[in-house]
């Protein structure tokens, strides 16, 4: 039986899990940062580093007693290698590197969005490969066409803000807590219906052929709508905009998911990272008439078990880290793919 330690610290949120090849996931321990950044409406990264080093032992002592089991049980340490913030990243792999080392078990690290991608395997039913992925979360949007682990096509990327910056970013000029996404999906909810149909929003890259994402274009066109808006004292006013900018990035993404599909010949949709969360937008992939699979909730965001997943799979092909402890704070998801090949 084989056991893996999942350790992710790539951006604000500590997360610890283990992995058990018969079992599945039998512990997942996140420590989020929300409160140390909002703040600051957005991450401070040197925050984040000094927080995850408060956090990452306990963490790890507090998933060993919850899962019952003593170092000498685990099989190799997985970790976050990147993409990321780097002094982030440089904790949880020094952390693992340095434990791997003194229990005399490999080091496995991980690319982050490979995780985020491989976390629906741990769902039941599980999709099966070929499959296109959309992976959106608030350092990346992209979506890519899946053969099997390793294999990865990257079918379109965003050229600038990623869909869960736009939703951090819109939040901010609307003056909504970080982080935004969750915050207008709720301010949403409240909207009206024939207010919204009224904004006007750009649908960004759907007049062009191709599978690329530009969300930079659609935050602007949201802040000329909020000082042009008509009726400031319509209560909803804000939530109108909410509605109709989460609206805009929802068609976006459907539009571009359906392009993908048609492009790969595939007839499952694999959706993850933070805004996979957004339930405006599962909704509307239901009108794909495909198989759409997501992480749980607690998966969709940054978690330990997808990191702990991903590196049981290096794990099996022997993929492990040398003694140094290296981190790749820029890391295209391609180039991991041509490693793992
Ligand atoms: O995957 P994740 O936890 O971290 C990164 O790797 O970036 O994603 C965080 C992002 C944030 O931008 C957050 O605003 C967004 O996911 N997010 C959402 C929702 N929940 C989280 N966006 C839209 N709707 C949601 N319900
Ligand atoms: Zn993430």
């Amino acid at each position: 039986m084989t056991k893996i330690l999942g350790i992710e610290t790539s951006c604000d949120d500590t997360g610890v899990a283990i992995y058990d090849s018969q079992k599945g996931i039998i512990a997942d321990l996140l420590a989020s940062q929300i409160t140390t950044h909002e703040k600051y409406g957005g991450i401070v990264p040197e925050l984040a580093s000094r927080d995850h080093l408060k956090k990452i032992l306990p963490l790890i002592q507090a998933l060993l007693q919850t899962a019952q089991l003593e170092p000498s049980d685990l099989s190799a340490i997985a970790y976050t290698k990147g993409p990321g913030l780097i002094g982030a990243l440089l904790v949880g792999a020094a952390v693992g590197r340095s434990l791997a080392y003194a229990w005399q078990i490999p080091a496995i690290g991980v690319h982050h969005l490979e995780g985020h991608l491989l976390v629906p395997m741990l769902e039941s039913p599980a999709p099966t490969y070929p499959f296109v992925a959309l992976l959106v979360s608030g350092g990346h949007t992209l979506l890519a066409f899946v053969q099997k682990f390793g294999q990865y096509q990257l079918l379109g990327e965003s050229v600038d803000d990623a869909a869960g910056e736009a939703f951090d970013k819109t939040a901010r000029l609307l003056g909504l807590p970080y982080p935004g996404g969750p915050a207008i999906a709720k301010l949403a909810e409240s909207a009206d219906p024939m207010a919204v149909q009224k904004i006007r929003l750009p649908r960004p890259m759907l007049d062009r052929s191709g599978l690329d994402f530009s969300f930079s274009g659609l935050k602007t066109a949201v802040r000329q709508c909020i000082e042009q808006y008509p009726d400031k004292a319509d209560p909803r006013w804000k939530a109108n905009i909410a509605a109709a900018f989460q609206e805009a990035v929802v068609e976006t993404l459907y539009e571009k998911c359906r392009r993908a599909l048609v492009f790969c010949g595939c007839d499952t949709l694999v959706v993850s990272g933070g805004v996979s969360a957004n339930k405006r937008l599962r909704e509307k992939l239901k009108e794909l008439g495909k198989t759409s699979y997501y992480p749980r909730m607690a998966w969709c965001m940054d978690n330990g078990a997808m990191i702990a997943y991903a590196g049981y799979l290096h794990y099996l092909e022997k993929q492990f880290e040398p003694l140094s402890i290296q981190v790749q704070p820029r890391w295209p998801l391609l180039d991991a793919a041509q490693l793992n090949g």
